[in-house]
């Protein structure tokens, strides 16, 4: 949620803040805004809207002209989005940018009415941020700094700008990431490692309660307490191009295409001899076998992505998994058992609830297990154990790859726990495992194949009002992210539901052409979900129907099919993913919506 960067250097640093930026607007997008010292004194200029209405903004009025300041795309917390809630934020002499909430704002600025008699513009807890280091600003930056990060509670990242330390950028962390690019002669802040990646790819993680000082095209670090750090410089393993659309119109599609890639890197490190091996995870086969229950708890797309690993794991392991949204499990007193394993699945790897999990979950004897896709996340450092998934910068707000690669782990785990536990000999294991290895291909021959046809049925989803998903068994949990994913971006209600269970209210909601969308990857359920879809379709449906190429499926019980590839049961929702995520995409293309950045959301959510 909100994007904040910085930079100190030679550039024109208006254009290298709106380049940063540009990197960063999936993590809000309702307001945009730069500070940078002119001539010694800083300029903001800001706009509510995308980042391109700060540009036209800046071209009629002037961009601000210096070498040092911060920058910030919004996600609005705090007071609508609007010019005056943007930011940055400013006090008399101080101006910041901030990521993240602060709880007891209120507090704050009732005391600074009462002692300094300060009058507030907007209505954001940021001003409040600003006007108390203003408060505490004796001519000692990091002083104040200090002093602030006492008083304020919450999870946040900020860039500072004191008016009296021209060219000098300030940036903390508590919680919210923060990343400290280090170039030639150049330094930069960012909430993201996408943004600064076109200038270094050289860059410090900032860890929680330090602060870092960016002048002179260096960056020197110091503690909460006011101590020096020295820091170890990373390196990005992702080049430019991941952050670029590569001559695709929208970054969903150009994802959607790199996912045989993406299965690909994720999967080739962790199979030795034809046999899943996470060992390089941390992670052996007596690990795998001590465990007695599973939880996997994480938030939107990545808890579907949990809903598919607990059938699969359930089927072949015979080990229980409770998934759970992550904001439900932190405040429902979970019964964690000693030799429980709790996974948490995050693309971010900085999702609040789920890393309040993770929290949670570290105060029992049971042991984490991180499926993570941004290295060096906090979920991903502070979990017992971490897969990382290899899917490379996810850029839209809708996840597609990220899931790919979430299903993929998912498998590798379920096929060595259920080898480890005895469950499955090592002919099964290595029969699922090829699969597995196959897939990536599988993927690519689907995406090329369905897409136009997706792209027609499209056409017939966009004057719906509301739709329904339907599926059982692995076709359901496949269902919920289908469903989401359409709802998201094409702004179409949408639900979706157990085929089976509809009879017990939802079909009522059934109307003349009321789209249903069945998926039937499932043999083994196929008849029973026919029968489903017809009950839908003779109460007016109009039903589209997503199955593999050799199921046999009345002709009249779909209007509409989508065929795919046939594989095994179990690896079936790798496949059936592509035409749900190619159905959301064109639909939300040929309403003519802004299919990357969908309204009201943000991909990265660091709030509760
Ligand atoms: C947001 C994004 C979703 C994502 C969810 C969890 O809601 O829009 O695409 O699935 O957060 O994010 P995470 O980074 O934890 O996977």
């Amino acid at each position: 949620m909100c994007g904040i960067v910085g930079y100190v250097g030679p550039r024109d640093c208006s254009d290298v803040l709106v380049s940063a930026l540009t990197k960063l607007e999936y993590r809000g997008y309702d307001s945009a805004g730069i500070a940078v010292f002119e001539n010694g004194k800083i300029e903001v200029a800001k706009s509510k809207g995308r980042l391109s209405d700060l540009v036209e903004k800046m071209k009629k009025e002037g961009k601000p002209q210096g070498h040092a300041g911060i920058g910030h795309t919004r996600w609005a917390t705090h007071g609508e989005p609007s010019d005056v809630n943007s930011h940055p934020h400013s006090g008399r002499r101080v101006t910041i940018v901030h990521n993240g909430i602060i709880e007891n704002y209120k507090d704050i600025k009732q005391f600074l009415i009462e002692n300094d008699r300060t009058e507030f513009l907007s209505d954001t807890d940021t001003e409040v941020v600003a006007q108390l280091l203003d408060f505490y600003y004796d001519g000692n930056p990091i002083r104040c700094i200090r002093k602030v990060l006492h008083e304020i509670r919450g999870s946040f990242a900020l860039g500072i700008v004191f008016a009296d330390r021209p060219e000098t950028v300030y940036a903390v962390r508590c919680e919210s990431p923060l990343i400290v690019g280090q170039g030639k002669g150049e330094a930069f802040i960012a909430s993201d490692v996408p943004a600064i990646i076109k200038y270094t790819k050289d860059y410090y993680l900032l860890e929680y309660g330090e602060i870092a000082v960016l002048k002179n095209g260096s960056v020197s670090f110091c503690d909460f307490h006011g101590r020096m750090v020295e820091k170890e410089l990373k390196t990005a393993d992702w080049d430019e191009d991941s952050a670029e659309k590569g001559g695709y119109p929208h970054f969903m599609i150009k994802e959607i295409h790199e996912q045989p890639t993406a299965v690909k890197t994720t999967i080739t490190p962790r199979i030795e001899n034809g046999l899943p091996d996470l060992s390089e995870c941390g992670i052996t086969p007596e690990t795998l076998k001590s465990f007695n229950n599973i939880f996997i708890v994480a938030c939107g797309t990545a808890m579907h992505a949990g809903m598919v690993g607990k059938y699969v794991i359930e089927k072949l392991a015979r080990v229980s998994v409770t998934v759970d949204i992550a904001s439900e499990f932190r405040y429902r007193d979970p019964l964690i058992g000693e030799n429980d394993l709790v996974i948490i699945i995050s693309q971010s790897g900085e999702t609040a609830d789920s890393k309040a999990v993770l929290n949670l979950v570290k105060g029992t004897k049971a042991k984490t297990l991180a499926i993570v896709n941004v290295k060096g996340s906090s979920i991903a450092r502070e979990a017992d154990m971490v897969i990382y998934t290899h899917a490379g910068p996810e850029i839209a707000v809708a996840s597609t790859k990220a899931y790919m690669v979430q299903l993929a782990v998912m498998y590798l785990l379920a096929f060595e726990m259920a080898y480890a536990k005895g469950r499955i000999d090592e002919e099964k294991c290595r029969q699922l495992t090829g699969e597995l290895v196959k897939m990536p291909e599988v993927i690519e021959k689907t995406i090329n194949s369905i897409s136009t046809v997706c792209q027609f049925i499209s056409t017939q989803l966009i004057t719906a009002d509301s739709l329904l998903y339907i599926g059982r068994g692995l076709d359901y949990a496949l269902s919920m992210e289908g469903s989401l994913k359409l709802k998201e971006i094409s702004y179409i209600h949408s639900e979706s539901y157990a085929a089976g269970e509809l009879k017990h209210g939802t079909i009522s909601l059934i109307t003349d052409g009321m789209p249903v969308i069945a998926v039937a990857t499932q043999n083994s359920l196929l008849e029973k979900t026919v029968s489903n879809i017809k009950e839908v379709k003779a109460r007016g449906a109009m039903t589209i129907v997503i199955c593999d190429e050799k199921a046999e499926i009345d002709r009249d019980a779909a209007d509409y099919m989508v065929r795919i590839p046939k594989i095994s049961q179990t690896l079936m929702p790798m496949v059936a993913t592509v035409p749900m995520q190619l159905l959301a995409y064109y639909t939300s293309v040929n309403k003519g919506n802004d299919v990357d950045k969908p309204r009201n959301l943000a991909k990265s959510v660091t709030v509760e």
